[in-house]
């Protein structure tokens, strides 16, 4: 499994088949220069409707002709752009050919009217994912093994709008996962954290390893 990151809450989760990209705010993104158009999958999985997650999903899914998932709300408005879509809510599961997207709560605006925010439980080539969304912490973390272990979850520890650091290291000890990786943090100066005091906090206080993945590289596990 390759976790591609193109920095704040933009990245995707590769098995030798599938590639899901997630919230990929991608134009507007100062961690990279890429373009949309550089950008290869055949899924999109988008968390909410703040434009630094739905970001350039529009373009990069009539491009790739790429499957959106994500909420009703969110899906729909995905749909009414052109773009092909699965709607999900939180609670529900779908098996798509790669494998399982579970939706999970999120403590976060939806930036739709009438929605929710989201994550995602992802299970592909033989791992489980979490992927957190914006959110802040929420003790229902601690059930979120309860399909069996989480092989790694990506969090948010940027502060201000989501968890920080303190909160998103107790939130890594409730899921049990094997391993963090931190995300949206450092794009702006109002979500200046600094990942190498997470991983300090994460390590040291809970015992979960934090892998720091730097925008623009690979992280394969
Ligand atoms: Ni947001
Ligand atoms: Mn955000």
């Amino acid at each position: 499994m390759k976790f591609t990151y193109y920095g704040h809450s933009a990245f995707s989760l590769s098995d030798e088949k599938t590639t899901i990209l997630f919230d990929p705010f991608i134009t507007d993104n100062p961690w990279t220069d890429m373009s949309p158009a550089d950008i290869s999958c055949q899924y999109i999985f988008v968390s909410h409707g703040h434009g630094d997650h739905y970001g350039d999903t529009d373009a990069i899914a009539k491009a790739q002709d790429a499957l959106v998932i994500s909420t009703a709300e969110i899906a729909g408005l995905a749909g009414a752009h052109g773009c092909k879509n699965h709607a999900l809510h939180i609670g529900g599961t779908w098996h798509f050919p790669f494998g399982r997207i579970h939706l999970t709560p999120a403590l976060h605006g939806a930036g739709i009217p009438g929605g929710l925010a989201c994550g995602c439980l992802v299970e592909m080539a033989g791992k489980r994912i979490y992927y957190a969304g914006d959110t802040g912490l929420f003790s229902d973390m601690k059930l979120l093994d309860r399909f069996g272990p989480i092989d790694g979850a990506i969090l948010p520890i940027g502060d201000n709008f989501t968890m920080g650091i303190e909160d998103a290291a107790l939130a890594a000890s409730w899921i049990h996962a094997s391993f963090v990786i931190p995300v949206h943090y450092g794009t702006w100066p109002i979500i200046n954290a600094d990942p190498q005091e997470y991983k300090r906090l994460s390590e040291t206080k809970y015992n979960v390893p934090v892998h720091i993945v730097a925008p623009g590289t690979v992280y394969e596990f």
